[in-house]
């Protein structure tokens, strides 16, 4: 059952993931517009117009310099939950979202594009936070059993923010020469609203009890989440995993490679990070428009935002079958049906010459693109890792695969462009095949999760820290002899 408290929890803390997709989506519309605005603060301060290659860097570092901010503060997740709890944590973050719209609001008037720059760096930490904290108590706070489709509200918070953005970014709307520091500052908005709802949402009764050993305040917090006035039994889940945690050494980042115990679910949630940003999905959100327009489309700008509808409407359909289906299978169509789609799209766009209706098939590709993206590469990744690991090595191991979505996305950032024109209409062949290469890998190393308490996806990987593959038939007996075996596990690694 969905309470009242926890429906607004999870709405305020996605408020969050609303912004970070605001920000990646609304920097691709106004581009010449605030190209133009560099040109003329430069002309105004140096009395020359601004050569061509020093506009071109500019601009570049005001798009990518965001991922690098988000690289740099994802890094500190782990540390800043656990000294402030997740809700205080995110409160305080909205400092950085005030202080990034308001330089980006601000950079017009002052005739700055070094403000500019640096709210781009600023709002990239926040949401590099944001994109942390929000899944982390998002998930902590979601009884088992709605984990997954509440942790997917994550993914639709942000394609919601991506739409929200390539709609306001139109000319007509914010989009336009006056307009659009407007545009750059109105993401502040949601800040607000978080900050006025946070008071009323309850501090994650898992950090509290696991981390700060406040059953009490622990207790009150699952009332208000549960609605039910005994909480015994998920109190009594939760004491299990503090009670394995105390025999958990605290885990640090390099421990967690080092350690056998830990190696492979890393691993894992290294590379479903790595999936989702190396699957293309960023090339196809950042050229879309200029796509379309090879293609033929006629309003290629509502064909872009007609594959943002396509991106939430998907997200939708990934919600309802993230806990019929499972992570494992979803993420699996989801990478098959994009490399079906590359493949298709790099056919059409080949053969466009000489068959015009190509450009529907093309036009269809994308979207069909877009869609199996937000099946299961797009959502799932965000959630997964918190669900493969324990308490224990939790915050590592989200810092490190917080970082790893980071870089690849700073990589594809930077680098597509160069790769697109070396390989000109052959790119996302290189993208088919890494996707690929991303499915075989699901399969055969990535377990099930669904409906399973972390305890017992983590004690899985204790017991079997070489195969996985007869996971889910263990699962179903999981002899009482897993206690032992755990112990004999860890005790070795001491
Ligand atoms: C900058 O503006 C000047 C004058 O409006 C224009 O001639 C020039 O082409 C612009 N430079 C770039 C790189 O766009």
């Amino acid at each position: 059952i969905i309470t009242g408290t926890l429906a607004l929890s999870v709405f305020t803390a996605v408020l969050g993931s609303l912004q970070f997709g605001y920000n990646i989506g609304v920097i691709n519309a106004p581009q010449k517009i605030i190209e133009a605005e560099y040109n003329s603060t430069w002309t105004h301060r140096y009395s020359e117009p601004i050569p061509e290659a020093t506009l071109t860097s500019l601009w570049s570092l005001s798009v990518a310099i965001f991922s690098i901010g988000g690289m740099f503060s994802s890094f500190c997740v782990g540390i800043i939950s656990e000294w402030l709890g997740r809700r205080k944590a995110m409160l305080i973050n909205n400092l950085l979202a005030f202080i990034g719209g308001g330089l980006m609001g601000m950079s017009k008037i002052s005739q700055s594009f070094e403000m500019m720059i640096l709210g781009r760096f600023t709002i990239g930490a926040y949401c590099g936070l944001a994109s942390g904290l929000v899944p982390m108590y998002v998930g902590e706070i979601s009884p088992t059993n709605l984990r997954g489709a509440l942790g997917t509200l994550h993914q639709l918070a942000i394609v919601t923010g991506i739409l929200i953005a390539q709609i306001l970014g139109l000319e007509s709307l914010l989009g336009s020469e006056e307009l659009w520091p407007v545009l750059m500052g109105i993401t502040v908005i949601p800040t607000v609203l978080q900050m006025a709802l946070l008071p009323f949402c309850p501090e994650s009764p898992r950090f509290l009890y696991i981390i700060r050993c406040q059953e009490h305040h622990a207790k009150s917090g699952l009332r208000r989440l549960t609605g039910r006035l005994d909480v015994s039994e998920d109190l009594a889940e939760m004491k299990e995993e503090k009670r394995r945690m105390d025999m958990e050494r605290k885990v640090s980042i390099a421990e967690l490679f080092r350690s056998p115990l830990y190696r492979q679910p890393i691993i894992i949630a290294i590379l479903l990070q790595l999936s989702q940003q190396l699957s293309g999905i960023n090339a196809i959100f950042y050229y879309s428009t200029s796509i379309f327009q090879k293609a033929g489309v006629e309003s290629p700008v509502f064909a872009t935002i007609g594959a943002g509808v396509v991106n939430c409407a998907f997200t939708v359909v990934s919600l309802f079958l993230v806990e019929r289906m499972g992570r494992r299978t979803l993420h699996m169509l989801g990478l098959a049906g994009m490399c079906v789609c590359a493949v298709v799209m790099t056919i059409a766009l080949n053969l466009l010459e000489g068959v015009p209706w190509m450009s529907y098939i093309s036009m269809l590709a994308i979207f069909g693109f877009v869609a199996f993206f937000e099946v299961g590469p797009g959502p799932i990744p965000w959630f997964f890792v918190a669900e493969l690991f324990s308490q224990g090595p939790r915050p590592a191991a989200m810092a490190v695969a917080g970082c790893s979505n980071w870089t690849a996305n700073f990589i594809i950032g930077m680098g597509f462009q160069y790769i697109a024109n070396l390989c000109g209409p052959y790119v996302f062949l290189i993208f088919a095949a890494l996707l690929l290469f991303f499915l075989l890998f699901t399969f055969f190393r990535v377990p099930e999760t669904r409906g399973k308490t972390f305890d017992q996806i983590s004690a899985n990987f204790h017991r079997h820290p070489q195969t996985m593959m007869d996971m889910d038939l263990d699962m179903e007996l999981d002899k009482p002899s897993t206690e032992l075996e755990y112990l004999g596990a860890d005790g070795t690694e001491h």
